[in-house]
């Protein structure tokens, strides 16, 4: 719909090739993944900030605005920008003048013109995020928080971090992503970022109604047998059925038979590396996606991408701000 405008992939950074919003993992350098990583590293062990740090913050404004539900990622914008001191807005879509029929790109200049700094935004429709960065990314920064099916760039970075205090090196690794891939924008941006940290192989395992039509990077390979896809991996990852994705479409799925074909089991994981860790990004749908007690044993680390995604939030809301205002 908006795709006259510049690609994402350029318009989240400033002449100096520096980051000045974050709207995908897509060419985003190795560099720059990693200063936000070993940023995201420090926030996990101290939570300790400055009082000059504190006094940069104060005054700063990020809203959050999401078109679509969430837990994780809404909450952890928030937890990570009171914790640098900054005002949060949570902008309540149901109850704004969208439902008086105002645009998008009327409510995010509104709300920018109101006194925000930063912009985090989840739609889902294609393009938005591109949309509003290209109206209003002059003034604000952009941050995106989950875009259709298309990206979730702070997902994949929390995704990138766990591995990396698991596995120390991404080079070697085997990680497989099981489930429906052709709705999963987390899917997407962590495939994208581990393609550019150097992993040797994605397995992308899903139904065939599943699958995706674009190959995302040359170390992807598409399967349907799932232990297949598990043998020798040293991640894997679950992935929810999106039902309100695929009934918007007028599709169907029936999940009657998924747990027994795709679901990731403790029998499954005996075919992947003995030290093999299972992700999530969530929500979860226990024994439908993943046998419940495998979520919570401890080759999971679902919880602690869950807490990595405060430090992933926290770093990248300093650095955009930093690079923006300092
Ligand atoms: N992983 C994720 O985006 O979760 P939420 O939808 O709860 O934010």
């Amino acid at each position: 719909m908006y795709n006259d405008y510049m690609d994402e992939s350029l318009l989240q950074l400033n002449e100096k090739d520096e980051l000045c919003h974050l709207l995908t993992l897509k060419n985003l350098d190795k560099t720059a993944i990693e200063k936000i990583l070993d940023q995201a590293q420090i926030y996990t062990a101290s939570k300790i900030i400055s009082d000059e740090e504190r006094g940069f913050f104060q005054n700063l404004t990020i809203a959050n605005l999401f078109f679509e539900p969430s837990t994780r990622t809404r909450v952890s914008f928030e937890i990570a920008a009171r914790y640098l001191g900054c005002n949060v807005i949570n902008i309540d879509i149901e109850n704004s003048s969208e439902k008086k029929g105002e645009s998008l790109i009327d409510t995010a200049k509104t709300i920018q013109s109101l006194g925000a700094n930063v912009l985090i935004v989840r739609h889902g429709e294609q393009d938005t995020l591109k949309l509003i960065a290209n109206e209003i990314g002059e003034h604000c920064i952009v941050i995106n928080a989950g875009e259709a099916n298309i990206s979730h760039p702070t997902q994949g970075l929390l995704d990138l971090l766990t591995i990396r205090q698991e596995k120390k090196s991404f080079e070697n690794l085997i990680v497989t992503i099981i489930g429906d891939l052709s709705h999963s924008r987390v899917a997407q941006s962590t495939a994208q970022g581990l393609t550019t940290m150097g992993v040797r192989e994605i397995r992308l395992v899903s139904p065939e109604q599943f699958s995706l039509d674009e190959n995302i990077s040359h170390v992807c390979r598409s399967l349907s047998n799932v232990d297949e896809g598990i043998k020798n991996a040293d991640v894997v990852m679950a992935l929810r059925i999106q039902h309100e994705r695929i009934n918007a479409t007028g599709e169907e799925y029936t999940t009657q038979n998924y747990f027994e074909e795709f679901g990731l089991t403790h029998n499954r994981m005996k075919l992947a590396s003995p030290d093999a860790i299972i992700m999530h990004p969530g929500p979860m749908n226990r024994n439908v996606e993943i046998e419940s007690s495998l979520a919570n044993s401890p080759k999971s680390v679902i919880q602690r991408q869950v807490a990595n995604g405060v430090a992933v939030r926290i770093a990248v809301i300093d650095q955009l701000l930093k690079s923006r205002l300092k």
